[in-house]
């Protein structure tokens, strides 16, 4: 299977227009849809959250899972399943979301409603990570949300960096339970012994997604070396001191929100991490509000973005706009890039000490 980086939203896939139903699939945005109205909803029923429960016990990690390590700076390293571990074992796996099949059917890595691409690393994710390293940020006692955060590298740099606590959520139940609960885990064991099973020199250092492509060729050439099944091997969590700081969960945003705002109190969190997520502007609506709802009066929101998402027609200027409406958050540029298409990393914060 292969995935291409595109946002090509096929025509029978739930995303046909945007918000203001001017939008064209070509990415062109019409010059009314700058004013953005946030009372258009996506327009198939939202699947619904999920809260996946922090394994306690014995888990089970094959023992040659390929997996790539990202390591800028003096940011601890963060491991995560390599992309062509899916698409080698994409058969063998659970896949009643059908985000394996329909990927490679359709050969996108993004199909609206149905898969919002949480199985890869996009780049900004790399961006924001050296940000926060040239930062120093760390997060000690905080409470973090990873939202839309398919491999959840920055919600584990927050847990090693010593969060109080971190929530995890991705659209896709598939990818939590596949992939961010694996490298939760992963990342769970001592980069000692991670480091001496999988982790080559250099692997993975800063790179971008150009140089993550070259490295999944070469797991991929090691992997069709590699005849026996993979092996299992037992990992006992229920003494891991950060299992308990991590709660994961599904769904879309909507439901999400409902579903943590039952829980008593809710949650505010203290940073939300949100890379790559601002390219439908049909979520825009229940985007902000999560964000609303969710952030503590002081907190901080991290958005990580590309310029514009050809093909999709969101984008940071449209999202802007629409925060800008919303008259509820600041927005601050803390990081733009001038090279090939552009990305930027935005902090929005209330604009009222209170946040409400
Ligand atoms: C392009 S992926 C980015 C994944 C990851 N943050 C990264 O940078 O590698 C977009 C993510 O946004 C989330 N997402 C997009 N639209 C969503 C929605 N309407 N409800 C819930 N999650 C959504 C999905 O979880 C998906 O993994």
């Amino acid at each position: 299977m292969s995935f291409c980086f595109n946002f090509d939203v096929p025509a029978q896939t739930t995303h046909t227009g945007n918000i203001d139903g001017n939008y064209s699939q070509g990415g062109e945005k019409d010059s009314a849809a700058q004013s953005t109205d946030d009372t258009t909803k996506p327009a198939e029923p939202v699947k619904e959250a999920k809260k996946h429960l922090p394994p306690s016990d014995l888990q089970f990690l094959p023992v040659d899972a390929v997996f790539e390590t990202v390591s800028i700076g003096t940011l601890p390293p963060l491991h995560f399943l390599n992309e062509t571990v899916f698409e080698k074992t994409a058969s063998e796996r659970e896949d009643w979301e059908r985000i394996f099949s329909l990927s490679a059917e359709q050969k996108s890595d993004l199909i609206s409603g149905v898969y919002e691409g949480g199985l890869k690393v996009w780049e900004c994710t790399y961006d924001l990570l050296e940000l926060i390293e040239k930062q120093e940020a760390t997060f000690g006692g905080k409470a973090v949300l990873d939202l839309g955060c398919g491999a959840g590298l920055l919600g584990i740099l927050a847990l090693k960096r010593r969060a109080r606590q971190v929530h995890f959520q991705d659209y896709n139940s598939t990818v939590i339970e596949q992939l961010t609960v694996p490298n939760v885990i992963l990342n769970c064991q001592t980069d000692d012994e991670a480091d001496s099973k999988n982790y080559k020199e250099g692997r993975g250092k800063g790179k971008t997604e150009k140089e993550a492509d070259c490295e999944m060729t070469k797991d991929r050439e090691e992997l069709t070396d590699c005849s026996p099944p993979p092996k299992k091997r037992a990992v006992d969590l229920s003494q891991h001191p950060l299992l308990p700081k991590c709660c994961f969960f599904s769904g879309d945003w909507s439901t999400f929100l409902a579903l943590v705002l039952q829980t008593d109190p809710p949650p505010k969190y203290d940073i939300i991490f949100t890379s790559e997520t601002i390219y439908n502007t049909a979520y825009y609506s229940v985007l902000h509000e999560t964000l609303h709802k969710l952030l503590a009066p002081d907190g901080l929101v991290y958005l990580a973005t590309k310029s514009h998402y050809f093909g999709v027609g969101g984008g940071l200027h449209l999202f802007k706009n629409f925060v800008e409406q919303k008259g509820i958050f600041s927005v601050d540029h803390l990081w733009d890039g001038e090279e090939g298409l552009q990305r930027h990393i935005v902090a929005l914060r209330f604009k009222t000490a209170k946040g409400s």
